[in-house]
């Protein structure tokens, strides 16, 4: 049987756990990431009795020399198969709209864009000169038309958006696999702490699934659930006064 190597950046959140669980079984070797050491030991504990092999790493992903010599150092002893970069944080204008802090933004930026950016730096050259590797990264639903309470998340997902698709086409000749995922509502810390109406939410083992499935499909965006996508989709495409106005008569205005 083909040994199969995958990190998941971000592995103790909602989404990341789930993915680390749906994809563990004998055969696998499963490289998490998060930075709570308990959640880390537990999850690897769950994917150890699923028959995978689990090597773990807990530190602050904002620490992209860290992040850049731990893949090194994985892509040096092992061949990746798959890399998720998927550690993520949203923050919001405030229920007041007092606004987001620049510190907030710098933070995110850091997590959301510039460790995804470090994340496919690293894993990169080793992918390209053996003409194999898959790279999927986390971008939202946010990313199609920003959102009024979260503008600096939606930034980053839509730049995380543009560059995944980029680098598919750029590398598709090489034989390395981009895929970008846009989640809807996935029940998880962070999706309890946006702000507004969660329509069609789902369960992060659903999406868990969902995103194996399309990814073993190698297809280039992994958009979900198929309401809340094409409602997302279309705000994009309408007069940015019309989806003005719709968002803020769905609750989503500031
Ligand atoms: N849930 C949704 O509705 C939804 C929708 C669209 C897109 N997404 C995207 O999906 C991805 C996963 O989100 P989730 O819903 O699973 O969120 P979550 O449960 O809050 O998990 C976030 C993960 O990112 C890690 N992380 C955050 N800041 C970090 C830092 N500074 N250093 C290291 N790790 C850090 C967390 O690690 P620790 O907890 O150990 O600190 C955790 O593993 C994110 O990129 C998110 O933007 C989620």
């Amino acid at each position: 049987m083909k040994e199969t190597h995958i990190v998941i950046t971000g592995a103790t959140g909602g989404i990341g756990a789930a993915l680390a669980i749906e994809y563990a079984a004998p055969g696998v070797t499963l490289f998490l990431h998060g930075r709570r050491h308990n959640v880390l030991s537990n999850l690897a504990d769950v994917c150890r009795i699923a028959g995978a092999a689990v090597e773990t790493k807990a530190f602050d992903i904002r620490d992209h020399e860290q992040l850049h010599s731990w893949l090194d150092e994985i892509s040096l002893r092992f061949e990746l198969d798959i890399v998720f970069a998927n550690a993520g944080v949203n923050i919001n204008i405030g229920p007041q709209s007092k606004g987001e802090t620049w510190n907030e933004i710098q933070g995110l930026f850091d997590i959301n864009l510039r460790a995804v950016l470090a994340t496919v730096q690293a894993v990169l050259p080793a992918m390209r000169a053996r003409g194999k590797g898959q790279i999927v990264l986390m971008s939202s639903l946010a990313a199609y038309r920003g959102l009024p309470m979260t503008p600096s998340y939606s930034a980053s997902k839509a730049a995380i958006k543009a560059y995944g698709e980029g680098l598919r086409d750029w590398l598709a000749p090489e034989g390395v696999k981009v895929n970008v995922v846009m989640p809807g509502y996935v029940e998880s810390k962070m999706c309890r702490e946006m702000p507004g109406p969660k329509p069609f939410l789902m369960q992060p083992e659903q999406a868990a699934k969902l995103i194996r499935r399309k990814v073993a499909k190698n297809r280039p965006r992994i958009s979900f659930p198929f309401p809340l996508n094409l409602g997302c989709w279309l705000l994009s495409v309408i007069h940015p006064s019309l989806s003005s106005f719709i968002l803020r008569r769905m609750k989503y205005g500031a």
